[in-house]
């Protein structure tokens, strides 16, 4: 579950988010949507504290990552990460192999000789393992945009997060690839809590199971295919 309280993010005097109030519930597919310059990219950003390294970046009120508030002092960006992941519009991969690229956030935490049985396990979740199976040592930037695109969603995968961001994440890809993602968004999110964000109105409302719509910082509206949603009751109706 993400709450965000009277959360407000803004560059200087700048104010990108404005005192946004909402409940988004676990194991749900919340699409954004709004113009370009809306705020899209930073209400994800602020969820995975991307932003911090940026001088003049601030927040205002709180945002709650299952009941944790993330932008506390004490928290550790690291370990947020690794429950909050996110993936680019533009898949980025390292110039590295496709297994160093699924494992490369894993870490120590899971030992060396388990790494090639969670690449696999990713690997097929995204749909990819089929085509990369005999080519893992292979450099990732030989892979097509699509297939890098579900390489870098199985590298987010591999860390297993709660929270999946996704920005725009079909839009440079190829309607075979588009819907090969979307599909796999659908079973990913018995496990997940996942934001998508899309330009295109049709596929916010063929995968979503709400569609937030912002505007200049502000929330325009929340709907479910049943109508309009409370931004911030206990529980939503569904
Ligand atoms: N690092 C930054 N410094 C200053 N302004 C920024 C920065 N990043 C984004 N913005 C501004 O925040 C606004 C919202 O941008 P963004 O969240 O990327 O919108 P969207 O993803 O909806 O297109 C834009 O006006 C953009 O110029
Ligand atoms: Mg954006």
């Amino acid at each position: 579950m993400i709450q965000f309280r009277n959360f407000t993010a803004a560059f200087g005097e700048r104010k990108i988010l404005h005192e946004l109030t909402l409940n988004l519930p676990a194991n749900s597919i919340t699409a954004v949507i709004g113009a370009s310059g809306s705020g899209k990219t930073t209400l994800l950003r602020v969820l995975c504290r991307m932003n911090d390294r940026i001088e003049n970046f601030r927040v205002e009120g709180t945002v709650l990552v299952d009941g944790v508030d993330i932008y506390r002092p004490d928290m550790d960006a690291y370990a947020l990460r690794r429950k909050v992941g996110m993936v680019f519009q533009k898949p980025c991969v390292f110039p590295k192999s496709i297994f160093d690229n699924v494992v490369f956030g894993v870490g120590r935490k899971i030992p060396k000789k388990e790494h090639a049985n969670l690449a696999e396990q990713v690997l097929r979740e995204v749909f990819l393992w089929e085509e990369v199976k005999d080519r893992l040592g292979e450099k990732a930037t030989t892979l097509s945009q699509g297939q890098q695109q579900r390489l870098t969603l199985a590298r987010t995968l591999a860390v297993g997060p709660e929270v999946l961001l996704m920005d725009e994440p079909t839009s440079s890809l190829d309607p075979k690839s588009t819907a090969a993602v979307e599909k796999l968004v659908q079973s990913l999110k018995k496990r997940h809590t996942i934001l998508w964000v899309t330009h295109q109105h049709e596929q916010a409302q063929s995968i979503a199971d709400r569609v937030l719509a912002i505007e200049k910082g502000q929330i325009l509206s929340l709907n479910n295919p049943r109508g309009q949603l409370p931004l911030a009751s206990a529980s939503h109706p569904e």
